[in-house]
């Protein structure tokens, strides 16, 4: 017996938060419910990221509090998943011996069956961590969506770029593309749950289908999942260098295709960008985005952005500063350069100074907020097609929705409407106000 409740803490990136959504669905149908806090709960999930060295030390913080429950004489059963498990396995196990689960990226639905194994004899377990080339899409059970109206739909798991900075291919394996009909398959099922948006995932999503017979492509995916009728599709994350002319075509062609596109950059400088191990110029990175504003003038444009790589000098940042003047990005998440054991570029000589990194970083943060504040300035007073998802966390009296463009916009709830039935329609809204990192409208 598992207990009645369970909590799920989710780090990193969305593909965690699909796995998230997916460790709810067994969860529940083990029969558990739901609750609010680790300190109600009888089964305690964590979905870990180890991309920079911060998440690692969150999730070490976060799990080491939760002794106070097993002493304070509750016996909650801890199970830690996601990157983190899948790097260190038994390690995990062996520093905070208080973890009953640990598994790994691949492995969710050994989840259970391994919980259930300690509630029987409470001997910890871990999973027997599986590659990526054993990777199952399969849904067992349907996900416990977040929210009803969007679901994320993994098309490849794993990367095979190998960014020298970058852990991900070492804790998600190499790319695994899932079958072309059973994308399609899923997004049909999906749309008939009442699915109003998918988000295509993948750690390279736009790289799609080169290790399937027939090499069926990226565009391909876009058009056959928009073709299920389905009102809004996103994806990522998409890489420049595999960025073709025909994914552009087809997203300038398909309404159902969102008018955003997160297109990380990482640095503005060749040299750098060599370095990184990315694969295309900044130049080239250039010519790319021209494309598309070319084919999707509206076009949202967001990216990340690494400063303090090893060996960068200042005349190297500038290469970022005036490229990010250059494109205009609404969005730009920016980050200090983490080494990561066993990547290439943390034995690179010339590791940057943390003050240094963070002289930079608040430099580039500050430019980023000044673009992203002239972007949105220029839709005031027009009017967006908004995806209204629920009461602002911050002020309830306000909703949160998404326009087209993927622009976070806040909508005063109407008198005299019931706020819970807007949620998840989609309605125009006219800009009447506009922020550096979301927009205020009304109802039209
Ligand atoms: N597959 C995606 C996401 C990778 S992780 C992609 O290729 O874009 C998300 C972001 O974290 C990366 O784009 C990069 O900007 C940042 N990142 C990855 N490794 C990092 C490191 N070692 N230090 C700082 N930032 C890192
Ligand atoms: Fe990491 Fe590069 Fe792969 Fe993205 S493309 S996951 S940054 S190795
Ligand atoms: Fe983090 Fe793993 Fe995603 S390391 S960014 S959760 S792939």
């Amino acid at each position: 017996m598992l207990g009645e409740t369970y909590y799920v803490k989710t780090f990193g990136c969305q593909m965690n938060k699909y796995d998230s959504e997916r460790v709810a669905g067994l969860l529940e149908n083990a029969g558990l419910q739901a609750v609010g806090t680790p300190d109600d709960a009888d089964v305690i999930v964590f979905l870990t990221c180890c991309v920079r060295e911060g998440a690692d030390e969150r999730l070490y913080g976060q799990v080491a509090s939760l002794k106070r429950l097993k002493t304070a004489g509750k016996t909650p059963l801890i199970a830690v998943g996601g990157c983190i498990g899948q790097r260190d396995g038994e390690e995990l196990q062996k520093r905070i011996p208080h973890i009953d689960v640990v598994f790994g990226t691949h492995n969710l639905n050994d989840l259970v069956p391994l919980l259930d194994q300690v509630a029987e004899d409470r001997t910890p377990q871990v999973a027997r961590l599986q590659d990526s080339s054993e990777a199952d899409f399969k849904r067992l059970v349907p996900e416990q969506r977040e929210h009803p109206f969007h679901a994320w739909l993994p098309i490849s798991v794993g990367c095979n770029n190998f960014c020298s900075y970058c852990i991900v291919p070492y804790v998600r394996g190499r790319e695994v593309s899932r079958p072309f009909d059973e994308i399609v398959e899923t997004a049909r099922e999906l749309k008939a749950d009442g699915v109003r948006e998918i988000t295509l995932l993948g750690q390279n999503v736009n790289s799609y289908g080169r290790d399937l017979y027939g090499e069926p492509r990226f565009a391909q995916v876009l058009e056959a999942v928009a073709s299920t009728g389905i009102s809004r599709l996103g994806f990522a994350t998409s890489h420049p260098k595999d960025l073709s002319d025909e994914t552009i075509n087809t997203m300038a062609s398909t309404p159902a295709v969102l008018r955003y596109l997160h297109l990380p950059v990482q640095h503005g400088n060749n040299e750098i960008l060599r370095a990184m191990r990315r694969v295309y110029t900044r130049e080239q990175y250039l010519e790319r985005v021209e494309s598309l504003r070319a084919a999707i003038p509206d076009i949202t444009l967001s990216t990340d952005i690494i400063v303090g790589f090893p060996g960068e000098t200042e005349e190297q940042f500038e290469d970022t500063l005036s490229l990010v003047r250059q494109v205009g990005f609404d969005q730009a998440f920016t980050f200090i350069y983490s080494p990561r054991e066993a990547t290439l570029a943390a034995g690179f000589p010339d590791q940057i100074p943390h003050e240094v990194a963070l002289e930079r970083f608040e430099r580039l943060a500050a430019l980023v907020q000044v673009s992203a504040e002239a972007r949105n300035a220029a839709l005031l007073d027009t009017t967006a097609c908004v995806l209204l998802e629920g009461p602002s966390k911050r002020n309830p009296a306000l909703m949160t929705g998404r326009t087209r463009g993927y622009k976070l916009v806040h909508v005063p709830a109407p008198e005299g409407t019931d706020a819970a039935k807007l949620v998840g329609q989609e309605l125009p809204v006219r800009i009447t106000g506009t922020q550096a990192f979301y927009l205020q409208g009304v109802l039209e």
